[in-house]
Formats: structure tokens, C-alpha cells, sequence
């Protein structure tokens, strides 16, 4: 007859011996250790970041990953990284796999995982094949606490009955892109408050307002679980981001929902791979073009969110003075054109829109981009979409001219329970589409001589827009 010890000492046993032929985890799984949030980020060309959330602490995160779904369990990576920070109600596990090959597929299963998933990683910088990724800004949770076909006293643009969502959009046209890029303002948590004020949500807690930020976010990264496990998802910093109320009483704030700490925490972006600072700034190449994620929010001259800054938010810096800016230039300068003839560059606010700009961001950013012949710069914060000219210093050339200056685009319009913004008329002079509609941008880099978009409008899944960058130059 077995003892309960005996059944313990038992299983403790078989597993230390299969632990000798298969990497089993060492913490016994249990729902506690079930991987939610599953998400994915470059790491270079041979690597890939797996982060997920678990509701206990892990003491040694494990990601399990082969070529052949039958042998997944065959290799492991590992980490100590297991944090969470206060009135976070989970984990978040951070492993970077860092022995594959560039453009391979590969299974993988975090620990305690019940199904096998699979990712692809980056492609050689020079691999000179046509790709394409997916843009998106300022995307909050849909659903009860978020974006619906109704809206609280005040708020507009509710969902049109039967209307995707940008996450249904998206994952309607997984097979189409490598990776998707949210360029700031993810989740939008902080606006629980407003969604209780305008009584479209119910306080979760009388004395924990905050409860609700917590709730907002684990749910919206449930949400885009299944695209975030199948596809990079990388991402930038926007002021949604800064903390729990958006900007108008940070005493409402408990500790934990301040200074981008569940930013921070969340993900896991290749700033050890370029040299930059945690999810803040960071480059990334993939095929013929180089990627870089600047912030907008802190680290320059009178960025908006920082002590004083005109955001109010409170938050940062991340760096000493001065290091954001002189990380870009020396990324900038060190971009081997031959293998990566196009740089593309976003930033959560813009400086070339219908509406306020982010003037001091201009000024940060604007030179070093057209310094170093930046093709395409990316920015959300407005929630609409304006296709801009080329433009430098406010003077516009074609796109399709051969262009000297960055090609500027800003969509900010993927949905949040806030709606859509009309922009400012007449238009600013390097606009040339304005859409106001929920949707993403598809990129597409047919060679070194054309890049192209589309503004695909989520609701229905159509094409609203198009347009061609072209480059005179030869590709070897
Ligand atoms: C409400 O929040 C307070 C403060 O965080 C906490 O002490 C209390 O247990 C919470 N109540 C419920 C019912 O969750
Ligand atoms: C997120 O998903 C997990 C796993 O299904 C679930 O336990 C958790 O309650 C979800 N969180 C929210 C806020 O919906
Ligand atoms: C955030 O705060 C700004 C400035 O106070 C305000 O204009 C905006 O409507 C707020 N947005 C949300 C989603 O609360
Ligand atoms: C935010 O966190 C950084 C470190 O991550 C710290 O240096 C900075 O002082 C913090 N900012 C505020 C306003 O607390
Ligand atoms: C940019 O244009 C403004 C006027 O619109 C001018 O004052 C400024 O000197 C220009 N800056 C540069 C670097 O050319
Ligand atoms: C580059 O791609 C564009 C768009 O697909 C095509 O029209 C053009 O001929 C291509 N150029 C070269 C050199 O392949
Ligand atoms: C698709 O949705 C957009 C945005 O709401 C709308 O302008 C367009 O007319 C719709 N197209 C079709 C074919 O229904
Ligand atoms: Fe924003």
C-alpha cells in the first residue's frame, strides 16, 4: 500500500530520472503554470523572444522548440526571468532562444503548455525576397471593458454590428505577413477609469478603483494571444502606456500602474540585440530592411511624458540624458545600405498631421532621420489614418519621385472604447488620404526599388487605400 509520501517520493523520482534522458521542467504544472499571453519578438536573425504570463512564479522558464512537431520537447531554453510588480494578478516569463536558423519554422511549447505552437524568425539581413508586415496603433481591448457595438455617456464610434474587430482583421490575414508592429498605446487600461465615470463599466472593487487596469490588460493581451504566439509581435512605447489614468490625477494611480511598469514588464524587445534600452528604443533587421522603434514619450528635450512634460504622465527617463539620441545616430550610421537598403523608423506621435503635432518630437527626431535617408516613418497617437507626402521640414515631394526625404504615414486607428478622431481641415499640406475608419496597414517590400501599403479597413476587411514608395537605386 502506498503512502501519500510515498506517492510523492515516487513521482519526485521518475521525474528526476526522466530529467536524465528528456528536459522535462522541473516545477510540476499545475493551472497555476498554465502560459497565457503567449508572445513572440525577434531576437535576431537567430533568435526568437517567447514571453508568457502565468498566475504563480516560475523558478526557471522553459520554452521547449524543435523543426519537428514530434520532437518539440527535444531542446529547451531557460531563464531565471520571472517578474511580476504590484496589483499585477500574474507572472511574466521572459526565454530568448538563441541557436536557430534565420526564415525557419520552428515548434515550440512553453512549459506546462497543452497544445505546440510554431514561429518563424527573422530573415537574414540581404535576403532580398519580397515580405511583408503588419502595421497597427493605438489598439485597446474590444469587448465589455473596451471597443463594442456600444459606448458609455460621452464616448462615439461604437463597433457597427457584424464589424470585425482590427484583432479579427488580422488574424483573417495571418498567412499574409512576417510580423506585426503596434507602434504604442496597447490595451488602453488606463482608461477604465473613464469607461467607470461614463458607467459603461461597473467599479470591480469600491476602495481598488485600479482593479479594473489589471483586468483591462490581461485581457486584452488574451486577446491577441493568437496572433502574439504565431507572430512577432513588436512594439513601441505610446503615453497609454505611462500609467493607470492617463495623465489627469496620478494619486489614483497605486503603485505598480506608474512609469510604464507593466510596459516594461509585458515584453521583451531586442534592445540587447541593438544596443538600445528595454522596450523603449531598439532596431531590428529582417530581409532588406533595417527597423527602428524610437519614443516618442521620454528620453529627449522636453518629451511629453516626463516629470513636467506636457503629457503630465509622470514617467521615465529611461536613460541619461542625451542617450536616446545618440543611440539613434550611431544605429543610423552603422546600417549597411548594400544589405539593407530601406530603413524604416516609428515613433508613437507625429509631427506631420491634421491635428496637434508633437512639435518636440520633431525636433528630436527629424534631423538624424533625413540625415541618414530614413525611407519611412511610421506614427499612431491620432485616431485616423493620414497618408503623408515624402516630406523634409515641411516641404513635400511624391512618393513616387525618387524621394530624398522619409515617406510619413500615421494610423492610429486600430480601435479603443474611446472611437476615432476627426482631423483638423483644411488638411496640413503634406497630406495626401485621410480615412477615418478603424483599420491596420499592410506593408509589402517588393524589392530594393518599391515598398507598398494598403489601409485595409477592419470592420469589412476591404482595402481603403494604396500606395508605392519608389527608390531609384540598383539592387544587387
Ligand atoms: C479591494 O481592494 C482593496 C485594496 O487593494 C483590497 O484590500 C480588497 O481586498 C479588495 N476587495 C475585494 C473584494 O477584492
Ligand atoms: C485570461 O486568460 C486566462 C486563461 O484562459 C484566464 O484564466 C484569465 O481569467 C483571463 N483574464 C481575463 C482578464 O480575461
Ligand atoms: C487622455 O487625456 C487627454 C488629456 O487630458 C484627453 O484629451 C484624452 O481625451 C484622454 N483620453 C482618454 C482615453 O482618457
Ligand atoms: C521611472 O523608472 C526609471 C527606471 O526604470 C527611473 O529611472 C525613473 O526615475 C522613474 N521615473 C519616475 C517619474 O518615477
Ligand atoms: C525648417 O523650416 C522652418 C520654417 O518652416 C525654418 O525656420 C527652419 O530653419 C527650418 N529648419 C531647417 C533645419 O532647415
Ligand atoms: C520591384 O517591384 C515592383 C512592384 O512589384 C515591380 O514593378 C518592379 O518591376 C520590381 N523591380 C525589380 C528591379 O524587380
Ligand atoms: C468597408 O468599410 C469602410 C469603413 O467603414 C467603408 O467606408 C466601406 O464603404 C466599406 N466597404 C464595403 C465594400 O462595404
Ligand atoms: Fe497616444
Amino acid at each position: 500500500m502506498f503512502s501519500s509520501l510515498g506517492a510523492a517520493a515516487f513521482v519526485a523520482t521518475f521525474a528526476a530520472s526522466a530529467l536524465a534522458s528528456k528536459p522535462l521542467a522541473t516545477q510540476p504544472c499545475s493551472d497555476a503554470l498554465v502560459p497565457t499571453q503567449i508572445r513572440l519578438a525577434y531576437a535576431g536573425d537567430k533568435g526568437m523572444a517567447v514571453s508568457w504570463n502565468t498566475n504563480e512564479q516560475l523558478t526557471n522558464p522553459t520554452v521547449y522548440y524543435n523543426k519537428h512537431e514530434k520532437n518539440v520537447l527535444k531542446s529547451s531554453a531557460k531563464s531565471k526571468i520571472s517578474t511580476t510588480y504590484p496589483t499585477s494578478s500574474t507572472y511574466n516569463n521572459h526565454v530568448v532562444i538563441s541557436d536557430l536558423k534565420p526564415d525557419t519554422t520552428y515548434y515550440y511549447r512553453p512549459q506546462c503548455a497543452t497544445q505546440t505552437y510554431t514561429f518563424t524568425t527573422a530573415r537574414s539581413a540581404g535576403d532580398n525576397d519580397e515580405f511583408s508586415f503588419a502595421m497597427i496603433g493605438d489598439m485597446g481591448t474590444f469587448g465589455p471593458d473596451g471597443l463594442s457595438t456600444t459606448v458609455g455617456k460621452g464616448a462615439s464610434n461604437p463597433l457597427k454590428p457584424g464589424e470585425h474587430t482590427t484583432i479579427e482583421s488580422l488574424t483573417t490575414f495571418k498567412n499574409s505577413y512576417d510580423f506585426i508592429w503596434h507602434v504604442g498605446d496597447i490595451a488602453y487600461a488606463d482608461a477604465w477609469l473613464k469607461e467607470e465615470k461614463a458607467g459603461y463599466v461597473t467599479p470591480l472593487n469600491k476602495t481598488d478603483g485600479g482593479a479594473e487596469y489589471d483586468k483591462i490588460l490581461n485581457q486584452f493581451y488574451n486577446q491577441t494571444e493568437g496572433l502574439s504566439s504565431a507572430k512577432p509581435y513588436m512594439v513601441g512605447p505610446g503615453n497609454h502606456e505611462a500609467n493607470c489614468d492617463n495623465g489627469s490625477d496620478l494619486t489614483i494611480c497605486l503603485p505598480g500602474q506608474l512609469n510604464f511598469t507593466g510596459y516594461q514588464a509585458h515584453w521583451n524587445m531586442p534592445s540587447a540585440e541593438s544596443g538600445g534600452v528595454g522596450n523603449f528604443w531598439y532596431s531590428f533587421d529582417h530581409g532588406s530592411v533595417h527597423f527602428i522603434q524610437f519614443n516618442t514619450e521620454t528620453d529627449f528635450l522636453n518629451a511629453p511624458d516626463e516629470p513636467g512634460g506636457e503629457g503630465a504622465e509622470n514617467a521615465g527617463p529611461f536613460a541619461v540624458s542625451g542617450a536616446q539620441i545618440a543611440w539613434l545616430k550611431k544605429d543610423l550610421a552603422s546600417v549597411n545600405r548594400k544589405k539593407t537598403p530601406w530603413v524604416v523608423a516609428a515613433g508613437h506621435r507625429p509631427w506631420y498631421v491634421s491635428t496637434t503635432e508633437c512639435i518636440e518630437c520633431q525636433l528630436a527626431f527629424e534631423p538624424l532621420l533625413l540625415e541618414y535617408g530614413v525611407d519611412l516613418v511610421l506614427h499612431g497617437h491620432k485616431h485616423f489614418y493620414e497618408r503623408h507626402a515624402a516630406v523634409n521640414n515641411g516641404t513635400a515631394t511624391e512618393i513616387e519621385n525618387n524621394p530624398k526625404a522619409p515617406w510619413y504615414l500615421v494610423n492610429g486607428a486600430a480601435g479603443h472604447y474611446d472611437g476615432l478622431d476627426v482631423p483638423d481641415t483644411p488638411y496640413v499640406s503634406t497630406s495626401r488620404k485621410v480615412i477615418s475608419a478603424y483599420g491596420w496597414n499592410l506593408f509589402t517590400v517588393h524589392n530594393c526599388t518599391h515598398l507598398s501599403t494598403q489601409f485595409i479597413a477592419s470592420g469589412n476587411n476591404t482595402v481603403l487605400d494604396s500606395a508605392t514608395l519608389i527608390k531609384k537605386r540598383s539592387c544587387k
